[in-house]
């Protein structure tokens, strides 16, 4: 009897001890404890065998965790680009959808989607001196150009879609085909301008701007 009242004592004792231990950790955090891990009762949570993003693969360090796709496969909703690496089909075959469409909707996502993708390099009057430009050894041609003017839509829609030269695609960054049509009519826009641009053309861009919730 009397080991037995000795024994639920101990237990008694030691859970009041955790318990004010656990509070304790709890309430009692300074600053500096607060700079320091968390105390880990049950460790299964925390460490696990499967790898977390961006570790290295510790079979061969050299391989991240990450996977490359399997070759082939493609994201859904993504359509292949049929004239990949051939500008001339591409120009003579796509039609623009907007062609000659200067809505003040249209403008103003070709205005957004241009002064976050190109005009970094191109500049934003299309005249090829974008704040990188400076630093690029071979610099950006201006959009506005002879060449681009006379080039037919389907051609800088292409640009956009494959790239060219050193110019990397920009097909992730504007999965929608909207968006890169919506580009070339603003860049037709920017010709406009930089060619004197009338009244009408000025005002048709300021128009776009000040709808734009951009
Ligand atoms: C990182 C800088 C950079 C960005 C951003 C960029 N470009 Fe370019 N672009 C270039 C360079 C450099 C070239 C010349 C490439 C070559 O011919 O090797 C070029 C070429 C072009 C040309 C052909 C010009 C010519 O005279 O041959 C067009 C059109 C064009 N870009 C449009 C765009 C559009 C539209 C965007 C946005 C979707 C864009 N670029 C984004 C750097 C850029």
């Amino acid at each position: 009897m009397i080991l037995k009242t000795g024994f639920i004592n101990v237990s008694l004792a030691v859970g009041l001890g955790c318990t004010v231990f656990v509070l304790g950790a709890c309430t009692k955090k300074t600053p500096e404890l607060r700079s320091q891990p968390n105390i880990e009762l049950i460790q299964d949570m925390m460490d696990q065998p499967s790898l977390k993003a961006q570790d290295a693969e510790p079979s061969d360090p050299q391989k991240g965790s990450s996977r490359l796709p399997p070759e082939g496969s493609v994201p859904v909703g993504y359509t292949p680009y049929k004239y990949a690496g051939n500008a001339a089909d591409a120009a003579a075959n796509l039609k623009n959808p907007f062609a000659g469409n200067t809505k003040a909707e249209i403008l103003e996502l070709g205005r957004r989607k241009y002064e976050i993708y190109c005009a970094v390099c191109h500049g934003y009057t299309g005249a090829g001196d974008g704040p990188v430009a400076p630093k690029m050894a071979l610099k950006p041609p201006p959009v506005t150009s002879d060449k681009i003017r006379t080039m037919n839509d389907g051609g800088i829609y292409h640009i956009i879609t494959d790239g060219q030269g050193v110019m990397s695609s920009y097909a992730y960054q504007m999965v929608k085909d909207e968006d890169r049509w919506a580009i070339v009519n603003y860049i037709r826009s920017l010709q406009k301008l930089a060619a004197g641009g009338s009244t009408a053309d000025k005002a048709e861009i300021e128009k776009a701007a000040k709808s734009g919730s951009y």
